[in-house]
């Protein structure tokens, strides 16, 4: 209804602007400063248990998958506890060889998938601790699982999940965090962390600033049927959600790729009627991916880059950019999904596609 929808023309745009609030309502109350830790009421594993897993694996459908590949860059960074993220459809059929001590995370807006859902049993069948993420309190993954964290999201109507999404990411790194701190992340870098998370929600807000820009640029590219996104390290998994977004809702044939993993092959697909998405704010890699945005404008693409603020190499290479704000390697993939998310958005809102109910897709898939 009206009401229901804020002012805002559709769910997805509203769910997209609550953003800065729900990625700080995933936090909130799980930040400890005295330990400089993050905890989480819910877990459910007593210290010994959860000081012994030396593994995770971290299952999921969708979009959902792609906050477990940013989990995945995450923990193994600043916890150095190996991750392995499988597809649930993939993990409920086969049985990968696993210690006792893995401890199975599945993450989940709606709760209620069935392929993650049976991934979860199976793990739980051979031993293995399960832990849902999830949004939907209450919800079947929520309630068969061990323990678990909420998302506090609220509920998420577009089918293409947006707000759950960056939030998942959220507890990705508080987890992260907590397992770090558990091995070896001194005192001072969990602070670190920590003053990194309690500023993200501003950084959120001021990268929906894009939105203006978001609207100009799609009007420019509307009518193009092939898209590359492209990033590397924590914005891999970005270029692959914002690939994943444009296809459900507008209808258009993308790819995510890492960067420079476009020179096996998607790379003949560019033209002046392709253009790539490059997320490239400054990073390690950032001199690496400069090379592979300047290789496709070589080839006569047109480039998007999502770049820091008062990034000027950026602004002369490329054909369009999206500024966002700066912030920590790790917490990049929740600012630079946001003016991906409105791209997808406006570019859907063009073609005259309905946003909040894309065709073929459903909100949660409950039938294998
Ligand atoms: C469906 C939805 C996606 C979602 C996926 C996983 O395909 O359309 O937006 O990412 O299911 O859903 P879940 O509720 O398990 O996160």
């Amino acid at each position: 209804s009206d009401v229901e929808l804020g002012g805002f023309p559709h769910f997805m745009l509203k769910e997209i602007f609550e953003q800065p609030e729900t990625v700080r309502n995933a936090m909130r109350g799980r930040l400890d400063r005295d330990a400089a830790t993050a905890k989480f009421g819910g877990l459910n594993l007593t210290p010994q248990q959860l000081r012994s897993i030396d593994r995770f694996v971290l299952t999921a459908c969708g979009t959902s998958w792609h906050s477990a590949l940013v989990g995945e860059y995450m923990i193994e960074t600043l916890a150095r506890v190996p991750v392995e993220v499988e597809y649930a459809s993939e993990l409920r059929y086969r049985n990968p060889p696993l210690t006792p001590t893995t401890l199975l995370f599945a993450i989940t807006q709606s709760g209620e998938t069935i392929d993650t859902l049976a991934a979860l049993r199976e793990m739980k069948r051979k031993g293995h601790p399960t832990m849902a993420i999830c949004n939907v309190v209450g919800s079947t993954i929520a309630r068969e699982a061990d323990g678990g964290i909420y998302l506090h999201a609220g509920p998420e109507i577009g089918v293409a999940s947006t707000k759950a999404y960056t939030s998942q990411c959220v507890v990705m790194a508080l987890l992260a965090l907590h397992f770090g701190r558990l091995h070896h992340l001194s005192y001072e870098a969990g602070l670190r962390i920590i003053d990194d998370l309690e500023r993200l929600p501003s950084l959120v807000e001021r990268a929906l600033t894009t939105n203006a820009e978001c609207r100009r640029i799609a009007g420019k590219y509307a009518g193009c049927e092939n898209f590359l996104y492209l990033g590397r390290m924590y914005n891999f998994p970005t270029a692959l959600e914002g690939a994943l977004k444009l296809k459900e809702i507008s209808y258009v044939h993308a790819e995510g790729y890492p960067a420079a993993e476009m020179k096996h092959g998607p790379i003949a697909l560019v033209d002046e009627n392709t253009p790539s998405v490059f997320i490239v704010p400054r990073c390690g890699v950032y001199d690496k991916v400069v090379a592979n945005v300047e290789e496709i404008k070589a080839r006569g693409g047109p480039v998007i880059a999502v770049v820091e603020e008062g990034d000027r190499d950026l602004a002369e290479l490329a054909d369009d950019v999206l500024e966002i704000p700066a912030t920590a390697d790790f917490l990049q993939p929740i600012v630079a999904a946001i003016p991906l998310q409105l791209l997808a958005y406006h570019i859907a809102v063009l073609r005259g596609c309905d946003v909040d109910k894309p065709r073929n897709l459903a909100k949660s898939v409950t039938v294998e």
